[in-house]
């Protein structure tokens, strides 16, 4: 693990349905961390919800919406950030979190996936009837991008809750490893 930076955040990446925000919210208390959430921070700005985003203003405005707040984050300090699936398929996001974050990233399979997100139609690229070959697929092309985190973590057959311990673990470490930044 590259570590000449200053760890002051972690930050949860992964597909949707992995359980980022279970996690982020679990790992934030017992760290005594504060938690913000990539969409919802998006959704706060716009004043509209994701769905709406996407129907209005289209993927791209998403897209440059998340890379705005992702740059806005690298002035938090002692937070978890979750944050949204597609994230990191723009390097310069995944740049920017590991300038002052632990970057983990939560993996399960697509079936794990599908079983978790169920019939919610809140994510407007999973909104088909049947959307294991668009996970499939997905998941494929983003694999390069959320191997390039810290930690990759498989949540398979994990609970969440063992999730968060694992996660904290892992940045415990580091926390005691590596000076942690104060600026
Ligand atoms: C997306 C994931 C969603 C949300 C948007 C796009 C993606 O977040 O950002 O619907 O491209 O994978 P979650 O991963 O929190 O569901």
């Amino acid at each position: 693990m590259q570590m000449n930076r200053k760890i002051r955040n972690l930050a949860l990446i992964g597909f949707m349905g992995v359980g980022k925000s279970t996690v982020g919210r679990i790992v934030a208390e017992r760290l005594g961390f504060g938690y913000m959430d990539t969409d919802e921070l998006i959704e706060a700005r716009c004043g509209k919800t994701i769905p709406c985003i996407f129907a209005e203003d289209g993927e791209e405005r998403f897209r440059e919406l998340e890379y705005e707040i992702t740059l806005e984050l690298e002035t938090v300090s002692d937070t978890v950030i979750s944050t949204g699936g597609g994230l990191v398929v723009n390097p310069e996001n995944m740049e920017s979190l590991k300038k002052h974050a632990l970057v983990v990233c939560l993996w399960a399979s697509p079936r794990t996936i599908c079983k978790r997100v169920g019939k919610k139609n809140t994510r407007p690229l999973l909104d088909e009837a049947e959307p294991i070959n668009k996970v499939k697929s997905l998941l494929e092309a983003r694999k390069p991008h959320y191997k390039k985190a810290d930690v990759l973590l498989n949540v398979d057959r994990r609970s969440l809750s063992r999730v968060s311990q694992v996660v904290i673990q892992n940045f415990k470490m580091v926390a005691d490893n590596h000076e942690r930044g104060d600026s």
